[in-house]
């Protein structure tokens, strides 16, 4: 795949003009320069502001109302929303309001275009979550500049959750390594969310445990099949080798900004609070309430699911199990009887792989 260079630099899709354009292969450093949504009522505007953006290399897509915008921003997933704030049906920031509460679409910038210069105006657009502002006029530099660093920001914000959902994809091919775990990481993962839900936990670590049901056994795609997949006793130096897949998994995770809070659910979901636990031998409160949290629906969830040594048990018998270990001192007493009021199936999260 190619794409044109004026020698200025400048990307463009002008295929026409042939004079000093330069045809350089795509690499990581050379991409398209970006999707735009042009939002206005006054096609006279939306015009100008397309043939300004698409000579910058922009893709551009537009839109003459609210309504209109938000259908174009869930069907063409732009990195930047150019909007007019003054337009009929919904204002531009009630459709700002509106990207910026969807999970799918909070992270795509939003820059409000307006003749409008009392700072009121201003606070209500922060209010709504806008990005940027532009005033009419558009002063063409400006453009470019604002256009230029929000597109770029989008871009590493979308690397990021790619990034990511290459981990969480890794985690259900190492699940389905194994017949017998099938299921497991969806149901930790509902299990643990209904349980941090419960502890009154934000909406933030909530999101971390819900991952951490995916991921806190990553690191296990590093533990050869003979091991992990053996049927009977493992020696002390297989058992060993298993007891890694906590610190491998936490790299595994490494430096991902989106997996900060999940790290600490990999690398901590096996340790007690006697120090008993690996891979650090952490105790009490030095073990992360997330990873405790993991800990105990790992427990459940291995109890009530059949394996190739044992049928599935029943909630009570998980429960007997967790109440022993807390006796035992590996287990927080509170927790465990949270837990255990919540009444959870083992049926709940079902059996399949999503
Ligand atoms: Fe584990």
């Amino acid at each position: 795949m190619f794409v044109e260079l004026h020698r200025s630099g400048i990307a463009t899709d002008n295929v026409e003009d042939r004079h000093g354009v330069l045809t350089l292969p795509t690499t990581d450093v050379v991409r398209p320069a970006g999707k735009v949504l042009v939002v206005d009522d006054e096609a006279a505007n939306v015009k100008l502001l397309k043939a300004l953006l698409t000579r910058e290399g922009y893709t551009v897509v537009t839109a003459c109302d609210g309504e209109e915008a938000l259908a174009m921003v869930a069907s063409t997933h732009p990195d930047l929303v150019l909007m007019d704030v003054l337009m009929p049906k919904l204002s531009g920031y009630e459709v700002c309001e509106r990207i910026k509460h969807n999970p799918a679409t909070r992270l795509t910038p939003v820059v409000l275009i307006t003749a409008l210069h009392e700072r009121e105006h201003k606070i209500q657009g922060i209010t709504a979550g806008a990005d940027d502002f532009l005033t009419k006029p558009v002063d063409p530099h400006e453009l470019r500049a604002r256009a230029h660093s929000l597109v770029r920001l989008k871009r590493y914000t979308d690397d990021l959750d790619s990034a990511e959902s290459v981990i969480m994809s890794l985690a259900l091919v190492i699940e389905a390594r194994d017949a017998y775990t099938d299921g497991h990481c969806q149901r930790l993962a509902a299990y643990a969310t209904l349980f941090g839900t419960a502890l009154n936990l934000s909406e933030e670590e909530i999101g971390a445990l819900f991952r951490g049901g995916y991921l806190h056994d990553i690191g296990k795609v590093g533990i050869p099949d003979a091991i992990l997949l053996k049927a009977g006793r493992l020696t002390v130096s297989e058992y060993e080798q298993i007891k890694s897949h906590p610190v491998i998994g936490d790299r595994l995770c490494g430096e991902l900004r989106s997996l900060r809070q999940v790290r600490p659910i990999v690398r901590h979901h096996h340790e007690r609070l006697d120090g008993s636990g690996y891979p650090d031998g952490l105790k009490g409160d030095d073990i992360p309430l997330l990873a405790q949290i993991m800990g105990i629906v790992d427990v459940y969830d291995a109890i009530t699911t059949k394996r190739p040594y044992k049928s599935a048990g029943t909630s009570d018998e998980a429960h007997a199990e967790l109440l022993h270990e807390v006796q035992r001192g590996w287990r927080h007493k509170g927790l465990v009887e949270t837990f255990i009021s919540l009444k959870i199936e083992p049926s709940l999260a079902g059996g399949s792989r999503p």
